[in-house]
């Protein structure tokens, strides 16, 4: 299926700016993501004869040069953002922390605008884009930057609506990318840049409106520990939280159990050869000692089987951005937001193709043998590279996986002055690439059986006949194992014949690789976002790291998986997020609509606040197992001052509602609150929903 979901993708990426009217143009306004991208392409663009001039910001320089694009020579004015133009945010009587019911947020008005420190930006692209025709998106080609695109665009637009736009694609910053991408312009697509909008506006409601809600109360109700302390929450914060908690819970709940089981050695001249027990091991220790018994009895072992066979070691996958944060925390101890952050230094500079990709094939159009024949010239593994090309040539390994935007990682330019981690991660692309290219590992297998008392043990021997990709990657080992020569019916004395036992032992913390293949496999996040949540979990104190850099969770995160869980609702789980981000892919191949996708989704998400709040008291007492019992029940009249007005839409009948309070401080259950239409001076017409969650707020003497 993933194929297919990535075909429709390719579409979205591919729709041709044909049959647009393309004259009268002197002027092309370009716009990278970044300063340094911007400078490599200027650079390319006009054989590093660019003139460089300054812009209102001093971070983001504007390079200027002729090329031939659109059919034409043009003059090229080639400038940057520094990522997302624009902000979003609620409309001011929303965006205090005091200012409203959470519950609000899921509706309340969301503005757009550009924050104070990228006005000088904006000011460069409003005042380029007056002598310019036509406009160039040179963002990264991801969701991100097709997004970042639409914001450029609307800011050039306002200002010159006559402008013509175009994006160019491309996958890595080197003359023949940025070239082919100059003769292929596209138009940019609306739909993956609304993929973008929708999860910005859900991230927005449904982390704020948690957020406020567990900040604002257990701020209060453990003033001691947390009054300091920003509870957040976050729809891929809290599922990757939820693994660090149940693998945390089942080393917790492990009990060991004993095991027993024979073992029988066998000296020779260069070592000894070690036979392990066909049956492995046996829970009962009187069965197994009965077994051994028998053994013991008579213990001259008869060699029942011989076998050879050839082995061989896979050569890595094509590297794709999961992989590549994965190894680089194993092998070279670099966590994941480090390495994503120097890979894409590496490839604004024009090292490594783009970093962020789920493709794991090499496109038939990629010339490998060029891309090995640069790395040819180091002295570490530039012998390995020539010995690929006189030995008839790169032969890639293939995985299943494409995304159809961009290549497996791999380097586009030789570097010999790197240093420190940048040098280490860029030995590690080019290795694992080269090794790519190379050949498996190839050895032979010897098995040999032996019986004794009718019980069987078995050795392995191996013997490496063709290294191949191994001697040019380090990070993998594969070593022989010499056993002697035996002769199938041939009997012989073993040195040992020993029984022994041990415990099962638990599972292991997670390590930030295996918390990595998690969110992948339960589809929380995306490639170029998995780094961030686990970022943020660190830094909200939720989760920490023991010495082995294993992901241990703290009180707090223990203490809210926790209470989310009593309440039923799976809110450390993965699924609703995984929902979500399907929902996402959706809206870019052209399947879903942004509207309806966040239409469902907020009331989805609303649901579940309801809910929340109604059993909040589950989350306090999860919480007072570590924070000691609660303090203080705060009446909400002390967190919220009075709604601003009008504040809500009733769900049942559409109109905006207002919380009012009864003068004779209510009846039955204790309502003092009802939410009435704001503009009807009539009889209060309650709306049930509301009122449900009142009462439950009411009987449980609870507050947000
Ligand atoms: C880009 O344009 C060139 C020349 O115009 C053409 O040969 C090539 O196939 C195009 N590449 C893509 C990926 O469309
Ligand atoms: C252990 O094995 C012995 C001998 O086979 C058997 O009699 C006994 O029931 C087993 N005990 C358990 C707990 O299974
Ligand atoms: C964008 O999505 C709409 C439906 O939401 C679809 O009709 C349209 O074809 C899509 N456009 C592209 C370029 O995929």
């Amino acid at each position: 299926w993933i194929g297919l979901l990535f075909r429709s993708w390719s579409l979205c990426f591919s729709q041709a700016a044909e049959g647009t009217m393309v004259r009268n143009i002197q002027k092309v306004l370009c716009v990278a993501e970044k300063n340094d991208a911007a400078r490599g392409i200027a650079d390319i663009l006009s054989n590093s004869r660019m003139r460089r001039r300054e812009g209102f910001s001093r971070f983001n320089k504007i390079y200027e040069c002729q090329y031939h694009m659109l059919g034409q020579n043009v003059a090229v004015v080639m400038t940057s953002v520094s990522g997302h133009l624009l902000a979003q945010d609620f409309k001011i009587p929303f965006r205090k922390w005091h200012s409203c019911n959470p519950l609000v947020l899921f509706d309340a008005e969301i503005e757009t605008f550009c924050p104070e420190n990228y006005m000088d930006i904006k000011r460069t692209l409003e005042r380029e884009v007056q002598q310019c025709q036509a406009l160039v998106i040179w963002t990264d080609c991801d969701r991100e930057g097709e997004n970042i695109g639409f914001e450029i665009i609307n800011v050039c637009k306002a200002v010159k609506p006559s402008l013509q736009v175009f994006r160019a694609r491309f996958s890595e910053i080197t003359p023949g990318a940025i070239r082919t991408a100059c003769e292929n312009l596209t138009q940019p697509n609306q739909n993956i840049s609304d993929a973008v909008d929708v999860r910005q506006e859900l991230d927005l409601r449904i982390g704020a409106a948690f957020t406020r809600f567990q900040t604002l109360r257990f701020q209060k109700l453990f003033p001691n520990v947390l009054a300091e302390q920003l509870i957040s929450y976050g729809s891929c914060q809290f599922p990757t939280l939820g693994f660090v908690v149940e693998r945390f819970k089942a080393i917790q709940a492990f009990v060991p159990e004993l095991f027993y089981k024979i073992k029988v050695t066998h000296d020779h001249e260069e070592g000894t050869v070690d036979f392990s027990w066909k049956r492995n091991r046996l829970f009962n220790h009187t069965a197994c000692l009965v077994l051994y018994q028998m053994c013991m009895e008579d213990p001259v072992a008869t060699v029942v089987e011989i076998g050879s066979r050839p082995r061989s070691k896979w050569r890595p996958l094509p590297l794709d951005t999961v992989e590549l944060e994965k190894l680089a925390s194993r092998k070279l101890k670099i966590n994941a937001k480090e390495t994503m952050k120097i890979a894409e230094k590496l490839y604004t500079q024009g090292y490594i193709s783009y970093p962020r990709t789920e493709t794991n094939i090499f496109p038939k159009d990629l010339n490998l043998p060029n891309l090995v024949q640069l790395q040819t010239q180091d002295p570490h593994w530039g012998a390995f590279a020539q010995r690929i090309l006189d030995q008839g040539g790169p032969t890639p390994r293939s995985g299943t996986k494409s995304d159809q935007a961009h290549p497996p990682i791999h380097p586009t330019k030789y570097a010999g002055n790197l240093q420190g981690n940048d040098q280490r991660l860029y030995e590690f692309i080019v290795r694992h690439f080269l090794a790519c290219c190379s050949q498996d590992a190839k050895g032979q297998e010897t098995t040999v059986e032996i019986d004794i008392a009718n019980e069987r043990f078995v050795a392995h021997g191996l013997m490496i006949l063709a290294r191949n990709y191994l001697d040019v990657y380090p990070y993998e080992k594969w070593s022989d194992k010499v056993i002697p020569v035996y002769e199938r019916g041939s009997r012989f004395q073993p040195t040992t014949v020993e029984m022994t036992d041990g415990e099962t032992s638990p599972p292991q913390l997670l390590t930030e690789a295996d918390l990595i293949s998690l969110m992948e496999k339960h589809g929380i996040g995306t490639d170029a976002t998995h780094a961030e949540h686990i970022e943020t979990i660190k830094s909200r104190m939720y989760v920490g790291l023991t010495p082995e850099q294993r992901f241990l969770p703290g009180e707090l995160g223990m203490g809210l998986v926790e209470g989310y869980d009593a309440m039923g609702y799976e809110m450390s789980k993965p699924d609703l997020r995984a929902e979500l981000e399907a929902d996402l892919k959706l809206i870019c191949e052209g399947r879903k609509e942004k509207s309806v996708v966040l239409r469902e989704q907020i009331q989805k998400y609303k649901r579940v606040f309801i809910e929340a709040v109604a059993k909040a008291k589950k989350l306090d007492e999860a919480l007072s197992q570590y924070f000691g019992e609660v303090t203080h029940v705060a009446q909400e009249e002390e967190i919220y001052p009075a709604m601003p007005d009008p504040v809500r839409k009733c769900p049942q009948c559409n109109s905006d509602m207002v919380l009012k309070t009864k003068k004779n401080g209510g009846h039955g259950g204790g309502i003092c609150h009802v939410w009435i239409p704001a503009r009807s001076k009539a009889v209060p017409s309650v709306c049930p929903i509301i009122t449900q969650l009142w009462v439950n707020m009411r009987v449980n003497n609870l507050t947000f």
